[in-house]
């Protein structure tokens, strides 16, 4: 109805409210490098279809007389009550879609008390985001390093800043088959861009250094600082974007001190050795809680559990990592079965509006999370396109609710949902 009203101002929202529509916007105002990097999938995007298909096997089956005029959206999560069961789902290389990037998403989701988790691939620093939320929620998401002394100072530095929980993010070990990245030859990070969580740390400015000082790039042979490589990386950058149009992507990152710490980068970003006996670690690193990200098999829901993990994302990545992989409203009953009530399960992959979180909701999801629409809304109209993409996810769950017979998150149970006959 604030739509509505404010349309009688002459006021029209900013971004296009349907999410095809969203994303076309997104897609004529970006290059087409950068609308492949946010919009792709692995393969043939088959498991992007998966998760979308998954949705529409379930209708809502509404019932009516039940006095909706009072609908609260209000969930417990990690032991603090949240205004709506959304969060929006850790996005790397938000300058992709534009310049202010975390920076805007971090302001819209403040403004909403949604939880936001930073991306370990942020094009900012997390202490930068930090700031612009206050006392807003925010999580971290790490991708685990193969220096645990990184992996132990990201937890630390995201620690200092009043972070809630710390998210491992276990279903890119390596990184999928990106066929419309490929096409374009395109790695964001060997342009140096979403390593900005990595430029801006000490222990990372020190491997830097060893790698200078190994011999394996020419440079200076000490004071690396996060400063120093923060602003030569961007320097190096902004000379970029010129060489970019001509062709030229990596001249830019020729100078020693970039490329050294892109290299470092590509040494250290993740682990594909990793196991369950490495994630006890992380424990003592931090008190904080931790979520794991990608966990789409019961089996493994129970090995979370035995560790004392407090949550889960049952997640595909946004079918971005294995073409084919299984959907992930598909994947939430038997998690859920297997986890029993004891820890929130989160989902995303695949959620377009409030509808397709009323169903995830109703089959037992804690908490729902947003990915691409809320990069297209920041694509289209930064932090305030941002907000408009998650106001309109929470007041179209806010309207079906109320139409289906609900009125609050804890009464949306199986029972408000029919599979869709064939
Ligand atoms: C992601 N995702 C992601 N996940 C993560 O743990 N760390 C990251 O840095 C990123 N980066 C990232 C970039 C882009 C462009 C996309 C689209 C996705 C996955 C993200 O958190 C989430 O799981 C998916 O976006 C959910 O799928 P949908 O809703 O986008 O289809």
């Amino acid at each position: 109805s604030e739509v509505y009203r404010a349309g009688l101002s002459g006021d029209r929202p900013k971004v296009p409210v349907d999410a095809a529509a969203l994303e076309l916007a997104a897609k004529k105002g970006l290059t087409a490098e950068a609308f492949a990097y946010l919009a792709g999938g692995a393969g043939a995007e088959s498991t992007m279809a998966a998760n979308r298909a998954a949705f529409d096997r379930w209708r809502v089956w509404p019932r009516v007389l039940r006095d909706v005029s009072k609908r609260d959206l209000s969930i417990e999560l990690l032991g603090r009550r949240r205004p709506t069961p959304f969060v929006l789902s850790p996005i790397g290389v938000a300058e992709m879609a534009h310049p202010e990037a975390d920076v805007a998403v971090g302001r819209a989701a403040a403004t909403l008390g949604v939880p936001y988790v930073l991306s370990n691939q942020a094009s900012r620093p997390m202490e930068e985001v930090a700031a612009q939320m206050r006392d807003a929620s925010f999580w971290f998401q790490l991708y685990w390093s193969r220096s645990d002394e990184l992996n132990a100072s990201f937890v630390r530095r995201a620690e200092a800043i009043g972070c809630e929980a710390i998210v491992v993010t276990l279903d890119t070990s390596l990184l999928g088959w990106r066929t419309r990245d490929l096409d374009v030859a395109y790695l964001p990070f060997t342009r140096g861009l979403g390593i900005a969580q990595y430029t801006s740390d000490p222990v990372f400015a020190d491997l830097v250094r060893d790698r200078v000082a190994a011999g394996g790039t020419a440079g200076p042979k000490s004071r690396v600082t996060p400063t120093l490589l923060a602003s030569a990386l961007s320097i190096a950058r902004s000379g970029s974007h010129t060489m970019l149009v001509e062709g030229g992507v990596a001249e830019a990152l020729r100078s020693p001190l970039p490329r050294a710490a892109v290299e470092t980068f590509l040494d250290v970003f993740s682990d594909p050795s990793l196991t369950w006996d490495d994630l006890a670690s992380l424990r003592e690193w931090t008190t904080l809680p931790i979520l794991l990200k990608g966990v789409m098999h019961p089996a493994d829901a129970a090995r979370a559990l035995d560790l004392g993990i407090d949550g889960l994302v049952v997640s595909n990545h946004g079918g971005r990592q294995i073409d084919g992989a299984v959907a992930t409203l598909d994947a939430l009953p038997g998690v859920l079965e297997r986890v029993g009530g004891r820890i929130p399960v989160i989902l995303d992959s695949g959620v377009r509006g409030g509808a397709d979180a009323f169903k995830a909701l109703a089959l037992g999801a804690t908490a729902v999370g947003i990915g691409r629409p809320y990069a297209y809304g920041l694509a289209v109209a930064g932090a305030e396109g941002v907000r408009e993409v998650v106001r309109n996810h929470i007041a179209e769950l806010d309207l079906t609710m109320g139409l289906a017979g609900r009125t609050s998150i804890d009464a949306i149970g199986r029972d408000a949902l029919a599979p869709a006959q064939a």
